[in-house]
């Protein structure tokens, strides 16, 4: 029988991106995944240090397993990703029954450390002592990796356009984990996403911790480096630069992809070219993630995020000039150090402005190794959560107002697989709204279709396909 893993995933779509890719890699080697931890040879877990929260929760996940490792001491145990990459000596300190460390840039490494892991097995009659930790690498060019991924959706994909952050966002420990930006080239991702169309794929989201940066730096060292303002004033030719937005162009031009989503654009970067290039390119969803952190020019000057309340919101009206329809997202980060009243109460201003389709909002947790986490963390719990609550109140009161404006209008949705009840299938719009369809016919998943939407409750929307005469 095979050797069966089984593997969880915290944090964001770069992670889940990660596990599909290091499974393609062990399921070419021999493995097969499973969906029973009783039941694998190896457990991983993939976790995520951007936020307290995540951390808590993957360890807490790894000490209940081990009472599986109680009974099977030939499991292998690994705990991989990010922060593994900031916590190995603490976790193999406080960890016994992990057996393997690896961070990001080791994932592909990962067959060479189990292989390594065995032979130290081999060697010692207690197994628990043989354990491998492999952080402190760098990132191998996206080129060289494997390119088996296990999806398993069937209908949408994630594919990596850009590695690392160049930013230095003060409360993120984004940097630290996943270094530098890298692009990937753009004859790689047409081809993954033309491969992704041969295989019946409907949608891809491009993925990046900044999409924006897409261009700026290619694996040999080419790009195009400085500010992209500069850049265009040099070019005479739009086409010449392959920016994020000439690659939304060349995916529209050369691939058959029926939508195309992207995320994360940092607000400094977006801009009117890619504005332009969303207007213009039929299959890129008129749906974009711009996470402003704060709605208070002292908060993001703290932060160093680069931009103020009043650039973001021109740059969102420059945008909605573009694109009118533009469903709109965000992040939120509540109670960073220093944060008063008047700090906050713009932030709500801010939402009342933008009138957000999603938003997701954090209590600050400081990271150490960031520079926030030299400031002192001087927002009371108690006032983190009020805040949160009444941000949350906000943004429910904004959607479930957006939800009853779109009863009685028609969609375009992309049908992705069941709903949570019988006979119901789940759909989304191109602004990325979620529809249940009173359906059951699994032959309709992965087709799109024109519907109408009937009614709301309890934040989803209800929809009935308009069937052509
Ligand atoms: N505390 C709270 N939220 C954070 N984020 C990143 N770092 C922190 C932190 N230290 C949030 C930001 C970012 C999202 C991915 O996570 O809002 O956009
Ligand atoms: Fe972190 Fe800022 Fe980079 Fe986003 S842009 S990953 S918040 S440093």
């Amino acid at each position: 029988m095979k050797q069966q893993v089984y593997m969880q995933t915290y944090g964001c779509q770069m992670n889940e991106r990660d596990s599909e890719e290091v499974l393609g890699m062990l399921t070419s080697q021999g493995y097969e995944v499973t969906q029973v931890p009783d039941k694998a040879d190896l457990i991983l877990l993939n976790t995520c240090s951007v936020r307290e929260n995540a951390e808590d929760r993957a360890y807490g996940r790894m000490s209940e397993l081990s009472e599986i490792k109680r009974a099977n001491p030939n499991l292998v145990m690994g705990m991989i990703g990010c922060m593994a990459k900031l916590h190995q000596e603490k976790i193999f300190k406080q960890q016994p029954y992990v057996d393997l460390v690896a961070g990001p840039a080791e994932l592909y490494d990962l067959p060479y450390l189990l292989a390594e892991l065995e032979q130290k097995r081999r060697k010692v009659t207690k197994k628990q002592k043989a354990r491998v930790m492999a952080v402190g690498r760098q990132f191998r060019p996206v080129e060289e990796r494997p390119k088996k991924h296990v999806r398993t959706d069937g209908v949408r994909a994630f594919v990596s356009i850009i590695e690392g952050c160049d930013k230095a966002c003060s409360y993120c420990i984004v940097p630290k984990t996943r270094g530098q930006e890298i692009s990937r080239t753009v004859e790689d991702i047409v081809s993954e996403v033309n491969q992704l169309v041969a295989e019946g794929y409907k949608e891809v989201t491009l993925l990046g911790q900044n999409v924006n940066s897409y261009g700026k730096r290619f694996p040999d060292g080419t790009g195009f480096k400085g500010p992209l303002g500069r850049m265009q004033l040099l070019e005479n030719d739009p086409e010449s630069l392959v920016d994020f937005a000439q690659l939304l162009r060349v995916l529209q031009k050369r691939t058959n992809m029926p939508r195309i989503r992207f995320t994360t654009s940092h607000p400094f970067d977006a801009n009117e070219r890619l504005f332009k290039a969303i207007a213009d390119c039929p299959a890129v969803c008129e749906s974009l993630h711009l996470p402003v952190q704060s709605g208070s020019n002292t908060m993001l000057r703290a932060m160093k995020r680069g931009y103020t309340h009043e650039a973001y919101l021109k740059k969102i009206e420059l945008l909605r000039q573009w694109v009118p329809d533009v469903a709109l997202s965000t992040d939120i980060i509540i109670g960073y150090p220093g944060e008063t009243e008047a700090d906050f109460q713009r932030t709500v201003d801010l939402m009342e402005a933008v009138r957000y389709d999603n938003a997701y909002i954090f209590k600050y947790s400081p990271r150490p190794g960031t520079d926030s986490a030299l400031k002192e963390d001087d927002v009371p719990t108690e006032v983190k959560a009020k805040r949160n609550q009444l941000l949350l109140a906000l943004h429910d009161r904004i959607i479930l107002e957006k939800l009853q404006a779109m009863v009685g209008s028609e969609q375009d949705v992309l049908i992705e697989g069941p709903a949570r009840k019988p006979n119901q299938l789940f759909a989304r719009t191109r602004g990325s709204f979620g529809v249940i369809l009173e359906e059951s016919d699994p032959a309709l998943i992965g087709q799109f279709a024109r519907v109408k939407i009937t009614r709301t409750a309890q934040h989803s929307l209800f929809g009935t396909r308009i069937v052509d005469a």
